[in-house]
């Protein structure tokens, strides 16, 4: 084993950031953190430790720990075009889905390329320092394996991988028959549950029942997979009420029917399933992703460009619904926890403008007068929907842990969890030459200005598993 003193940082909870003020001591054996003190106690516990012979890293002024960032949601293949394509409309013909995404996923048969990409894709999550994805393969059953192989070469980021699911509404030369989708589907589980190290969880890899979206999947392949997720107990990734489009297309599929009510009805809605950005929400799905334990993804940079409209993230927080972040690759264009962080504060804010007097955001429609006349008077920054960076981080960490139902075990540095971290630099970049006054306001520069050159070291389960 060994320990960490220093700066480490972590968000328990909402709202909640420990570590700022003194130093931390953190205690890594087996992988786990084995035990956690500040303060004085830190600073004594950490002569003892010295003195016993235990290897004691000490972080540096200007350095910060944090856990491990949580990417809720991201497609592997479309790291091909990431910072494309978002200038058009998701669902058109000569749109999103179909200029880019389809195309370059189909591109993933050919297992030799699948590897190189996914290999790229893996390394680029490291260097921002995540150490949990939650991700989107291809249609094909060989290279969704070859996507679970590559992520047992090295040790993380954890990789919880979907073999997308679709059987209608794609290209003839990028669509599955249904029976075929659930053979695979159920071969490709078999195959990453045999695959998995260890003998508990968290896993390095896990299998997600991943039917794309409402949109390209039958409901007679929404049945079979919601059976699939119960028999082997996986976890479940979609894209629910993602955007105006994709909302009003799948109502002419399943009538009468909110996105969500159709999931539930397939078993495809439960604890842990995460539901990818959930920004049109209509009347009860809210409550049904409350009431079944689902979580949101949220994927603020991406839902700039394609769901007209911001995810309304800290209420649903408050009212109980579990929220992750996510990067959405490519439908965000920047694999990096800390731009989806940045992406997650305005989002926020757009919603908060509306409540600023005088301020000319949105439609009468989106923002009712008499709400807005209600909150005239709310200063900017007392809003109810504000988001801050330190929240974000917990969206980044803690916030995708309990998605996952895995908060006991990730994205805190609480006594029991593995050792996901990541070890932050702050006098890096064109702006090294103005340090922070402070701890906070050092972490704050970071969220705000940072990237891969500030990732020093990341960790999984206590192994240095990338550094720079
Ligand atoms: N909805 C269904 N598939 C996709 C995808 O690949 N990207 C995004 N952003 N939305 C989707
Ligand atoms: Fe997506």
């Amino acid at each position: 084993g060994f320990a960490f003193f220093g700066t480490c940082v972590d968000t328990p909870r909402l709202g909640e950031v420990r570590g700022l003020e003194a130093p931390s001591l953190l205690v890594v054996s087996d992988g786990r953190i084995s035990q956690r003190c500040m303060g004085a106690e830190a600073l004594e516990r950490r002569r003892q430790l010295e003195q016993e012979g235990v290897e004691v890293r000490v972080l540096e002024q200007g350095e910060v720990l944090l856990p491990g960032f949580i990417d809720g949601h991201i497609h592997f293949p479309q790291f091909c075009f990431a910072g494309c394509g978002i200038d058009m409309p998701l669902m058109h013909p000569e749109g999103f889905l179909a200029k880019y995404a389809f195309p370059t996923e189909e591109s993933m048969g050919e297992v030799e390329r699948a590897k190189v990409v996914y290999r790229a894709a893996l390394e680029v999550l490291l260097h921002c320092g995540t150490t949990t994805a939650v991700i989107y393969g291809s249609l094909h059953l060989g290279a969704s394996k070859v996507l679970v192989d590559v992520a047992l070469e090295r040790k993380g980021p954890r990789a919880f991988v979907g073999k997308v699911c679709a059987d209608r509404y794609c290209p003839d030369t990028y669509v599955e028959e249904t029976e075929q989708s659930l053979q695979d589907t159920e071969d490709f589980i078999q195959y990453t549950q045999s695959r998995r190290t260890g003998s508990e969880a968290p896993f390095l890899v896990q299998p997600v029942v991943t039917p794309r979206f409402l949109p390209t999947c039958t409901p007679k392949l929404l049945q079979g997979l919601g059976r699939l997720a119960d028999k082997y107990g996986c976890i479940i990734q979609s894209h629910l009420s993602e955007s105006i489009d994709e909302v009003e297309f799948s109502a002419t599929l399943f009538p009468g029917q909110t996105d969500a009510e159709v999931f539930h009805q397939f078993g495809l809605l439960k604890s842990p399933s995460m539901m990818g950005h959930s920004v049109q929400l209509m009347q009860g799905e809210e409550e049904l992703l409350r009431q079944n334990g689902a979580a949101i993804a949220h994927c603020p940079l991406s839902n700039f460009f394609f769901a007209s409209g911001a995810l309304p993230v800290k209420q649903l927080l408050k009212r109980g619904v579990k929220v992750a972040l996510g990067t959405d690759i490519a439908g965000g264009y920047s694999p990096s926890m800390l731009t989806a962080m940045r992406s997650a504060v305005m989002a926020a804010k757009t919603l908060q403008f509306r409540h600023v007097k005088g301020c000319a955001f949105g439609t009468e429609s989106e923002a009712p007068s008499a709400k807005r006349a209600k909150n005239a008077e709310a200063p900017a920054g007392s809003s109810e929907d504000e988001l801050s960076h330190f929240e974000a981080l917990y969206l980044a960490t803690k916030g995708g842990a309990e998605a996952l139902d895995l908060g006991h075990l990730l994205g805190s540095f609480e006594v029991g969890c593995r050792f996901d971290a990541l070890r932050l630099r702050s006098q890096v970049g064109p702006m090294a030459s103005f340090p922070a006054s402070s701890q906070a306001d050092m972490l704050l520069k970071i969220i705000t200005l940072g990237d891969d050159r500030n990732v020093k070291q990341v960790f999984v389960d206590g192994e240095l598993v990338h550094s720079l």
